[in-house]
């Protein structure tokens, strides 16, 4: 079936099948006053000056630190981008680095220009999904997740070597410095690191080059002990030498493609050297003339995002109670999550129907699918199970004094991916190949089941939820992104809800959150998201929310007011070891 067909005969079933399901009494539910968006008519907010100041959030501050050096030796915000994301690499693998890829979206001041760069990871040629299955044809999750069969090929490097050529001022030796002299001269250990250890422990101590790398004489290390990771240092050394050839050509090539055979990996070195990043156009979005700039397909969350504040921009928000607000918005999560993976693939390889999926009148059938006052029960909308995600993955938040921006979200997928390290390198490869559809109909780790669309074919990029977005309107730019798997897109979500309420930098990455995925139908909500009130409220509609111990999410934020030219910087206080700041 075509793509656009299914949209249509998707769009009639969710308004029928919303409105049979509803209580007797309730039938067709009115569909609730629309208002016309405000700004559809008018260009959307462009930036224009330079704050002057400069602002970086992250969830280390090792890493904030190093881009105010890079800044400091006459960086931009692209050079800057590169020496955060290398220390990370550095201090925080459990959640990205140099074996895993990402998403960079950014703001090039001198022309304005918007530039979405897809260092995903790619799969190898020899990919097919019978290579994941066991003897019974069912998904082996061992291959999936542990050890490199289920690494993708890596984009970090070449995402830091396309930067440095297209969008920085200083060379890899430059900006890659800080992260070298960490490595090298090592960090104590902090708890989120030491935890990612423990958990992986029973992965890492398969091959002898991570049970060397991350334990100490075979045990988990102490947190506050010294960890340092000189072959990392000279991976970066090579990087910064050579470039991306360093990493993807030649006899270091060649070292990972037999190290990655040998422990039963598909990679080849033709895999390594065709690796090339993508520069994609950005998905924009006009809600109540904001202009939000975010991810485009390969991440499913612009997508996602774009169908949520359409939905939402139908409403006067700001004149309802909290409670009225969040059963809008719990509605329009539930529905976009529907549509998120049922589309979505490497755009390069499939056709989608993104611009029906972002436009205002799918929208617009949606949103009279709503009812004010009744949760509308996830059965009664068209089938599709959707993830539960962890918490891994990094994002950082970038603005110079220019105003060029970074949003970085970038990853090894789960904690300290597949836990597979190839002797004398220093960093995990990813386990990101779980993120495709290995087997269809197979749920991966994250309990995600696909198709097709998300296929693991030759050179394809798996189907993604970084969303890195730039939020945009007449007096302020924020610059924002979070980790968190397929929470990934509320929190992006509640966090452009708050930036255009009026929320400091600091504000929207403390506020408390909530999430709702389409399946399972609960509304998950951080402790104190909802005040007892609120949760009744919320529970008298028919939602089921479910307040548990556990918050999510490591949200880093930069902001601007173009009106007073105030700079602002939020890094999320659920991790400690993180860090915003402005020079
Ligand atoms: O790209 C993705 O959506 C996932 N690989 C991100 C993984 C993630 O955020 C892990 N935990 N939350």
């Amino acid at each position: 079936m075509k793509p656009f067909v299914v949209l249509f005969a998707t769009l009639a079933c969710v308004s029928l099948a919303a409105c049979d399901r509803q209580p007797a009494s309730t039938v067709a539910p009115p569909a609730m006053p629309a208002a016309a968006t405000p700004g559809a008519a008018k260009p959307l907010p462009s930036i224009s000056g330079r704050p002057g100041k400069s602002a970086i959030a992250s969830s280390h501050g090792l890493a904030t630190e190093a881009g105010f050096e890079v800044l400091a030796k006459g960086g931009n915000a692209f050079d800057a981008a590169i020496a955060v994301g290398a220390v990370l690499a550095v201090v925080e693998p459990q959640s990205s680095g140099i074996g895993g890829g990402g998403f960079f979206l950014l703001h090039r001041a001198a022309d304005g220009r918007d530039v979405f760069l897809d260092a995903r990871e790619a799969a190898p040629a020899a990919s097919h999904s019978a290579l994941w299955a066991d003897a019974d044809g069912k998904l082996d999750r061992d291959k999936s997740i542990n050890g490199p069969l289920s690494a993708g090929i890596p984009g970090e490097p070449a995402a830091y070597d396309w930067l440095a050529k297209h969008y920085g001022k200083l060379p890899l030796s430059e900006s890659l410095a800080p992260a070298i002299r960490i490595a090298r001269e090592g960090f104590p250990l902090y708890p989120r690191f030491v935890r990612a250890i423990g958990m992986r422990k029973p992965v890492i101590e398969r091959w002898p080059a991570g049970r060397q790398l991350f334990l100490a004489d075979g045990e988990i290390p102490a947190e506050g002990s010294r960890w340092r990771n000189p072959d990392l240092a000279a991976t970066l050394e090579r990087i910064a030498a050579s470039g991306a050839a360093g990493f993807y050509e030649g006899e270091f090539a060649a070292r990972l493609v037999d190290a990655v055979s040998a422990a039963g990996g598909i990679w080849t070195r033709e895999d390594l050297a065709a690796y090339a990043v993508r520069e994609r156009e950005p998905v924009v979005v006009d809600y109540r003339g904001w202009r939000i700039v975010t991810s485009p397909p390969p991440s499913s969350g612009g997508v996602a995002l774009a169908e949520m504040l359409n939905i939402l921009s139908g409403y006067d928000l700001e004149r309802r109670s909290r409670v009225e607000r969040v059963h809008l918005t719990i509605e329009a999560m539930r529905r976009a999550y529907r549509d998120r993976a049922e589309y979505l693939g490497d755009p390069d390889f499939v056709s989608m129907p993104i611009a029906e999926l972002t436009s205002p009148l799918y929208a617009a059938g949606l949103r009279a699918s709503i009812h004010p006052a009744k949760a509308t029960p996830s059965d009664a909308l068209p089938g599709y199970m959707s993830p539960a995600e962890g918490e891994h993955t990094t994002h950082y938040s970038i603005m110079d004094a220019d105003g060029n921006l970074a949003a970085v979200t970038k990853t090894v997928n789960l904690t300290l991916g597949s836990g597979f390290v190839v002797e004398g390198t220093g960093f995990v490869l990813n386990n990101e190949m779980d993120d495709f559809a290995l087997l269809p109909g197979q749920p991966n780790a994250f309990g995600l089941v696909g198709g097709e669309a998300n296929a693991p074919k030759a050179g394809r990029r798996p189907l993604s939820s970084m969303t890195p977005s730039f939020v945009i309107g007449a007096d302020r730019v924020g610059v924002s992104g979070t980790p968190g798997g397929s929470r990934i897109i509320t929190m992006v979500l509640e966090g452009i809800l708050a930036w255009i309420d009026g929320d400091a930098p600091q504000e929207v990455v403390a506020r408390r959150r909530y999430h709702h995925q389409y399946l399972p139908d609960v509304v998950s909500a951080e402790p104190e998201a909802f005040t007892r009130e609120e949760a009744k409220a919320l529970g008298d509609m028919g939602h089921i929310v479910n307040t548990g111990e556990r918050t999510w999410g490591l949200m880093n934020m930069v902001g601007w007011n173009l009106r007073t030219g105030e700079v602002g910087a939020g890094s999320d206080p659920r991790e400690p070891m993180s860090r915003a700041d402005t020079r």
